[in-house]
């Protein structure tokens, strides 16, 4: 991973200069850092990139998107980062195959390293987001359309067709991740007592959200 650290350095006194010299407001910079080689397939043991000898056309090929994933609620999502096609490291984009039941749902999330642009295959959702300051910006999109969600905003879809829907969502990071706010707000550790006060609940609704959404972290 050492290989990686130079762009970051790069990029934080390229940032620096940039801010002490010119006074432009509300420019910022932040992405996966630019590749050093054409790519890098990390070894399983030292996580160095393998010689080029030793990699093959099959490590640049994923096919576990071909069909939907198992769904949970009438949703199912398959991500496709660098954790599972690992020929994405150091490219700096990755996919998510979305499948929606009619009437499902992929609940209130963010990416907290990229931007999403969604493209529906497949179907008609309700689609948006709430920007910091709560401005909701939703509305169904269907089948060729698609929507942005900017990176780090909670958004969401339901799927308000009569047939099933599906999504092809991209991502600029190999390594988006996943916030989905019931499971971080009621399916981890924190403390009941602060759950209450924050949502005004009392502990015996606290207790039966926690039960519901007592699934661990999926990403
Ligand atoms: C990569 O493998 C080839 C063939 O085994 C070898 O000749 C070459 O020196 C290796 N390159 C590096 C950088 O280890
Ligand atoms: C779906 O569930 C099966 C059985 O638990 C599992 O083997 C498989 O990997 C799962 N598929 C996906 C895409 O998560």
């Amino acid at each position: 991973m050492a290989i990686t650290m130079f762009p970051k350095i790069t990029l934080f006194i390229a940032t620096f200069v940039f801010h002490s010299t010119i006074k432009q407001p509300s420019l910022v910079f932040g992405s996966d850092p630019d590749p050093l080689q054409d790519y890098c397939l990390p070894s399983p043991h030292t996580h160095l990139c393998k010689n080029s000898s030793s990699v093959t056309v099959d490590d640049f090929v994923f096919s576990g998107i071909k069909h939907p994933g198992n769904f949970t609620n009438k949703f199912s999502g398959v991500p496709v980062s660098s954790t599972v096609f690992p020929a994405l490291n150091t490219l700096g984009m990755s996919l998510v195959r979305a499948d929606f039941q009619v009437g499902g749902i992929n609940a209130p999330h963010y990416h907290p390293r990229a931007t999403e642009v969604a493209y529906v295959l497949e179907g008609k959702l309700y689609s948006g987001f709430v920007d910091t300051g709560n401005k909701v910006f939703a509305k169904v999109i269907e089948k060729g359309e698609v929507m942005v969600f900017p990176r780090g905003v909670l958004h969401f879809q339901m799927n308000v067709g009569d047939s099933p829907a599906t999504v092809l969502g991209s991502f600029d990071s190999q390594n988006p991740g996943s916030v989905k706010l019931p499971i971080a707000l009621f399916g981890s550790d924190i403390d009941s007592e602060l759950l209450e006060k924050a949502f005004g609940l009392k502990s015996k609704e606290i207790s039966k959200l926690k039960k519901r959404f007592g699934i661990k972290k999926e990403e």
